[in-house]
């Protein structure tokens, strides 16, 4: 039986880090797991312009570690697609570093109503993007009241994401936190300028986490776990050894009071033990042979960026997560907080 785990650093293609003190509070569980991240820009108010990602980078920088494990972690940064995201705006973000720009439909999530409303919207500036090379970040799900929320992932592809490649087929596309079977297979069908990130919760449950022995409010995340069939999909993607999957955890913070509330935030907190939890899922499947270049080499080649140098060990070790965890004032309740896990981040080089 393995015992240990030895893969080339990792990176995290999908990270909400907030800021202030829960940025202080979140921000040394994900650096010292992995290399680089892509930031998400979804702030209040969001990260709409290249000069306010700066300061934001900024702010992440100050907030790591001066030495030690995490001191060399790198944020990704990306801006907030509006309706009115200028074009001649995409110049100066590629100047600056910023590396993609997301897509939240207007309504989609937690601090999507500055998104967009109408993607014809913002052709313009998708235009611009392509020319200088930045991706496009999707959140993929229609905001209709009259589709059912376990319908909006496929509704999407069918109305938006279609239309949008034939319309601009030198972009390039990271579909985000996928979570169902057509998702999987439109992207596995796709070209090369088509990729997504899967998130380590939804390849581990499904959607029944949710109800298991009354409402479980840290299983609530959006787009929303999804049935069987589905998770099992998203395994078989995950596990396929295609280039076009990786590896995004969408870990996305908020205080357990506001999990815990008649209208719970969405958001699964998985930063605490990224890549323990994907190691469960990769062995579940008996693929952990397919987790070092999910994890590693796929995002860093679809992004055009060098695959990280240092190395990472998981060590087959059961421990048991905490419950609950500071995050300024407040706490944050870890996704299966007070659960044992078969694998053990042991050191990162
Ligand atoms: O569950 C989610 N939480 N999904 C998102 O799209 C946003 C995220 C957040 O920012 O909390
Ligand atoms: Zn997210």
């Amino acid at each position: 039986m393995t015992t240990t785990l030895s893969l080339i650093r990792p990176d995290d293609w999908h990270l909400h880090l907030r800021d202030g003190d829960a940025l202080r509070a979140v921000l040394p569980h994900t650096a010292r797991q992995f290399a680089r991240a892509i930031v998400m820009p979804n702030l209040k108010p969001p990260v709409t312009t290249t000069a306010l990602a700066l300061d934001y980078r900024r702010r992440i920088l100050d907030a790591l570690p001066i030495e030690g494990p995490g001191a060399d972690f790198e944020p990704l940064m990306t801006l907030y697609l509006t309706d009115r995201t200028p074009p001649d705006e995409m110049r100066r973000a590629c100047e600056a570093g910023i590396v993609a720009l997301k897509l939240y439909p207007a309504g989609a999530t937690t601090n999507s109503d500055a998104g967009v409303t109408d993607i014809r919207k913002t052709y313009k500036t998708l235009e611009a993007m392509q020319r200088e090379g930045l991706l496009l970040l999707v959140h993929g799900e229609v905001t209709d009241a009259e589709i059912d929320l376990f319908d909006r992932e496929a509704v999407f592809i069918d109305r938006v994401l279609q239309p949008l490649r034939r319309d601009f087929p030198g972009l390039k596309i990271v579909f985000e936190h996928i979570t169902t079977r057509e998702a999987a297979q439109y992207v596995a069908a796709g070209d090369a300028r088509l990729a997504a990130t899967i998130t380590a919760h939804h390849l581990l449950f499904n959607r029944n986490a949710i109800f298991l022995g009354g409402l479980r409010p840290h299983y609530y995340c959006l787009p929303v776990l999804k049935r069987e069939e589905h998770r099992l999909a998203l395994v078989a993607a995950a596990t396929s050894g295609s280039p076009k999957f990786f590896l995004g955890t969408d870990s996305a913070p908020h205080a357990a009071v506001l999990k815990e509330h008649a209208a719970a935030c969405a958001g699964c907190y998985t930063a605490l033990s990224a890549l323990e939890l994907y190691a469960q899922a990769f062995e579940s499947a008996g693929a952990l042979d397919k987790l070092e270049s999910f994890a590693s080499f796929h995002g860093a080649d679809f992004y055009g960026l060098p695959r990280n140098r240092g190395r990472i060990t998981l060590r087959r070790q059961p421990w048991t997560l905490p419950e609950s965890l500071p995050f300024g004032a407040q706490q944050l309740k870890p996704l299966c907080g007070g659960e044992t896990l078969n694998w053990k981040l042991e050191s990162a080089a």
